[in-house]
């Protein structure tokens, strides 16, 4: 997978050397390009932002070094991404969808957002989603983009060593993942459930599945009625 991302703080991606992402990066599993949008402007100051037209606050991306930027690195098998409060929300399914593709472009936008119109010409030629990580207000895309790349990163096959361990997590199979223990089997004065020192593998199997029941009824019963399709 190959994966390009225009900000302006490239630096703030330095930690996509370190850990897993960074072992694939060195594998060639996952190629990674950071932009520096400011590179793609063409002024003393690198503007890369201006007022918005009919006014309010804040301050607008401007269109042309976004414009460049993206012609740099867009083909028609890209599928542009714009992380955005006002996007539809990014899920494990999301994760999932992206983790199939050859091409991610990550759009990073600051401020009051991007000229609508960078969406738009995107948009006519290659595929453009964008992309909310939850119903909350970062300051920029930059930690959204983090979060969508660890998230997506993890699902490319040859990314994590023992693939079953991908099968088992929270939000697959739509239920949230159940309680994990390890030695010892006693820790100031808590036991480890009987069960899973029991060698009944059935037995196990069925503990597990209705402590996620149970969790996911208690903190996320909104996510129950898609887990009964
Ligand atoms: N940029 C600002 N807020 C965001 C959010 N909640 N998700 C994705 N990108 C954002």
């Amino acid at each position: 997978m190959r994966i390009d991302i225009v900000t302006i703080f490239p630096d703030f991606f330095g930690v996509l050397d370190v850990s897993l992402l960074g072992k694939a990066r060195q594998a060639r599993i996952i190629d990674v390009g950071v932009h520096d949008l400011r590179d793609f402007t063409h002024d003393r100051h690198r503007t890369v932002d201006d007022t918005p037209y009919g006014g309010g606050a804040g301050m607008v991306m401007r269109p042309e070094p976004w414009g460049e930027a993206l012609d740099s690195v867009i083909t028609a098998d890209s599928v542009v991404i714009f992380p955005s409060p006002a996007g539809e929300r990014f899920t494990q399914a999301t994760a999932r969808e992206l983790a199939g593709e050859q091409h991610l472009v990550f759009g990073c936008g600051r401020y009051e957002g991007i000229d609508q119109r960078v969406i738009d010409h995107a948009s006519s030629v290659a595929r453009v989603r964008e992309i909310s990580l939850g119903d909350y207000v970062l300051n920029g895309g930059e930690v959204a983009v983090m979060a969508m790349i660890e998230a997506v990163g993890r699902l490319v096959p040859g990314v994590i060593g023992n693939a079953a361990s991908l099968d088992e997590e929270s939000h697959e199979g739509g239920l949230l993942e159940y309680p994990s223990y390890t030695k010892p089997a006693e820790w100031r004065g808590r036991e480890v459930p009987p069960v899973l020192l029991s060698g009944n593998h059935g037995a196990i199997a069925k503990w597990r599945h209705e402590q996620q029941v149970e969790r996911t009824k208690r903190v996320r019963p909104d996510l129950l009625p898609s887990a009964e399709d």
